[in-house]
């Protein structure tokens, strides 16, 4: 973290009740840490909406290794972006299912492009992208 700056915010009560219910929730123990990590999100969101932002995303996917070539296919994809994916993590689930989660760096146009066509690959269960960016921000 760089140099720390004091602010003050002026809030409505109720809303102020109801962000430290939720914080609770959410298990932070101060609300400049929620503040914080609030502020945070909304810049990765807004880099996420710039296609040229660097990002990096994980690409969680459920697959049924059964269906005949799929396994291949995928890897395939892999391979074509091997630029980009940087790891990919795999669990025999259980007998049929297969869990991968794959590191993918680039731009945010890129990685979205990649998840995209890895998630909607015919025999893929579920897939889901999370982005982050890669830590310009304290
Ligand atoms: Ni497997």
């Amino acid at each position: 973290m760089g140099e720390l700056s004091r602010i003050g915010v002026a809030i409505d009560t109720d809303l102020l009740e109801q962000f430290d219910e939720l914080i609770a929730r959410r298990g932070y123990t101060n609300r400049s840490e929620a503040f914080r990590d609030l502020i945070r999100g909304e810049l990765v969101e807004e880099a996420w909406t710039k296609p040229d932002s660097p990002v990096v995303g994980t690409v969680t996917l459920v697959y049924d290794h059964h269906v005949r070539l799929l396994n291949e296919r995928l890897t395939d994809m892999q391979h074509e972006h091997y630029d980009h994916v940087l790891s990919t993590l795999h669990v025999h689930l259980d007998h049929n299912n297969c869990l991968e989660v794959l590191v993918i760096k680039g731009k945010a146009s890129e990685v979205r492009k990649i998840a995209d066509s890895l998630i909607s690959t015919k025999g893929v269960k579920h897939g889901r992208l999370t982005v982050t960016t890669p830590g310009t921000h304290s």
